[in-house]
């Protein structure tokens, strides 16, 4: 078991585009067996490299917690290297999100319903498929990692003023969170 401190809204790495994963890696297999360690001690459903540290095009995802709304995601656990967002359809729905790197919030955030992306799993084969509802959105909240956007990104200027202090208390550590963080404004671990 490997788990890696998440790092914590502020920390510049979760602005950064991410760089796409080489098939030779030497180090993919670790990395994914930290993120899947990582993630499952958060009791997070998706974890995005970027999110510990790591700005590298790959995210990882475990949707069945959310399998009692969606009989569909039960067993819906995936590896997505070097995804690509090709399409995104349909009217804008909201729905309530949280993340490992912003602990004690959640907020709804409007999104787009149906996706279809391109995306390589650890043997590096190449898939194309479709996803909707609870699926893809976890999809897109993962993937917005990889491009340096956070759920921040998606508020109104007036939600981002309300919450202000919020935030700045998730930068300095003033929360209570049950995992490993690294704090912008504090540093080291907690
Ligand atoms: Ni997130």
């Amino acid at each position: 078991m490997s788990i890696k401190p998440i790092v914590a809204y502020g920390d510049p790495v979760l602005k950064k585009k991410a760089q796409p994963i080489a098939q030779d890696d030497p180090q993919l297999k670790e990395l994914l067996t930290d993120m899947w360690d990582t993630m499952y001690n958060a009791q997070g459903v998706g974890l995005a490299a970027p999110q510990i540290g790591r700005s590298l095009r790959l995210f990882v995802i475990d949707a069945t917690p959310f399998a009692e709304e969606e009989p569909e995601l039960d067993g819906f656990k995936k590896v997505f290297i070097n995804a690509e967002i090709l399409e995104e359809e349909g009217k804008e729905w909201l729905f309530n999100e949280g993340c490992l790197s912003f602990p004690e919030l959640r907020e709804d955030i409007s999104r787009k319903p149906q996706i279809r992306i391109r995306y390589q799993d650890e043997e590096f084969n190449t898939h194309e498929e479709q996803y909707d509802g609870i699926t893809a959105r976890i999809i897109q909240h993962e993937y917005d990692h990889i491009d340096g956007k956070l759920m921040v990104d998606h508020f109104s200027p007036l939600k981002k003023t309300l919450l202000r202090k919020k935030l700045q208390n998730i930068s300095k550590g003033s929360v209570n969170v049950s995992y490993p963080m690294k704090f912008p404004l504090r540093g080291g671990k907690r």
